[in-house]
């Protein structure tokens, strides 16, 4: 995957909240190899949740400050601030010390099984999310306004509604008016749920006070690698496969490798969109480069294929096979409340109108994930795989 910068474009200020994170790491990563400055952010509090529920990810990745220190090899204009975005003075002081042209927003705690474990995981999910992302309102509103602020949201805000989700928006006609109206969401978890009240928030910033917002709505994503250049164990990204901070696919493969069922929750017929974590870096340079106007609220649905979960896991078996492992499919009880079979049909052209090349999913592309895995097959801790955060 190439970068959409071109050597003539000006440099920019990039501020990238959450940089540690799986999706955060290797953003920076591909941001390194442009002419950008780069002020990476992070607090640390998912190494602090990992080790306090005994979740460790498949690798210990060194902390920022020395993997910043890999990055400046490729770009002298990299620091990064440890700070939780959540202190609302020292993030202003930071903001407004930069005062950055781009935050991308990484920075929240984005797992619905760890919302959902217990009243202090709920609350600290509403609290951290929120918090994050009304700080940095109040930083751009304060400071610059003309900073672009990408914010990852999710197509769990959407949940599945029994009609076709639509890219953002909805013009409902009613007693012979119409309006368009940010689409109907009904999120599954206290986690989805932040995540439409952060969109409110932002939207109801952008037309009051003419900030300027994409906002990425994102599938569950997989993968590793980012890149031919960053092809190594060093820029990869945290690999959690737990069940509370892993997501499906990774922890699929590893459920393979590790001799274990592949473990479907329910039925297996939930359908969802998905994206290559490749494609996630794309996107995301896309909407760098595509800006929004003032008072512009731009939605994008990021993923680039539905599966269901009974059609993932044969995908990882079939792949896994071509390696010689034969992988098991086990249904569970499913621990989570979600329509186990429903209508899904999710607009996803606006990234690709911008020029995004997505990476399907294939047997090599879950194979290169497999072999990552193997290469670490003696870290995989079995006893963490198996659900133990249930809604009900
Ligand atoms: N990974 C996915 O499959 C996926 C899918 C859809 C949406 N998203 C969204 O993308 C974003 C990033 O996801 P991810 O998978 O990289 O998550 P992650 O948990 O791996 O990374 C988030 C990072 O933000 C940091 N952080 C959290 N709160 C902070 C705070 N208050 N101050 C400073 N740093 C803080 C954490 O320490 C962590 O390093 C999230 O907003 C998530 O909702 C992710």
């Amino acid at each position: 995957m190439e970068n959409v910068f071109d050597r003539e474009e000006r440099t920019m200020k990039i501020m990238i909240l959450g940089a540690d994170g799986y999706l955060g790491w290797p953003m920076a990563a591909n941001l390194s190899l442009t002419k950008n400055k780069l002020i990476l952010v992070d607090n640390y509090i998912k190494r602090t949740l990992f080790k306090k529920y005994g979740k460790e990810p498949l690798v210990s990745l060194p902390r920022l400050e020395t993997r910043c220190k890999i990055l400046k090899k490729y770009n002298k204009n990299i620091s990064f601030v440890k700070t939780d975005c959540t202190n609302t003075q020292k993030f202003l002081n930071l903001f407004s010390r930069h005062k950055p042209d781009v935050v991308i927003h990484f920075a929240e705690l984005p797992s619905a099984p760890y919302s959902m474990h217990n009243f202090k995981e709920g609350w600290k999910t509403l609290d951290n999310n929120l918090k994050s992302t009304f700080n940095l309102i109040t930083a751009v509103k304060t400071y610059n306004r003309k900073c672009h602020i990408i914010k990852l949201g999710t197509m769990g805000e959407y949940g599945t509604p029994n009609i076709d989700i639509e890219e953002g928006w909805l013009t409902v006609k009613h007693k012979g008016r119409q309006q368009k109206f940010l689409y109907p969401r009904q999120g599954s978890s206290l986690y989805h749920t932040s995540k439409i009240m952060d969109t409110d928030l932002l939207w109801f910033y952008v037309r009051t006070f003419g900030l300027r917002v994409t906002d990425l709505m994102q599938g569950p994503v997989y993968g590793v690698k980012i890149n031919k250049t960053l092809d190594a164990d060093q820029f990869y990204p945290t690999f959690a496969y737990d069940d509370m901070f892993g997501t499906v696919l990774n922890r699929f493969i590893v459920q393979g490798i590790a001799n274990i069922p592949l473990t479907v929750y329910g039925s297996g017929n939930q359908i969802r969109g998905y994206l290559d974590i490749k494609d996630t870096i794309q996107c995301i340079n896309l909407a760098i480069k595509h800006a929004p106007k003032a008072n512009e609220l731009r939605i994008y649905n990021q993923f680039t294929q539905q599966f269901s979960v009974n059609e993932l896991a044969k995908k990882v078996q079939n792949a896994l096979k071509k390696i010689h492992i034969n992988a098991s499919i086990k249904k569970i009880k499913n621990p989570r409340v979600e329509k186990e079979k429903h209508y899904y049909n999710a607009k996803h052209s606006g990234m690709k109108k911008l020029g995004l090349k997505p990476s399907l999913l294939t047997d090599r592309s879950i194979i290169e994930i497999a072999e990552y895995v193997i290469k670490h097959k003696n870290k995989i801790n079995k006893t963490i795989i198996q659900p133990k955060s249930f809604w009900k």
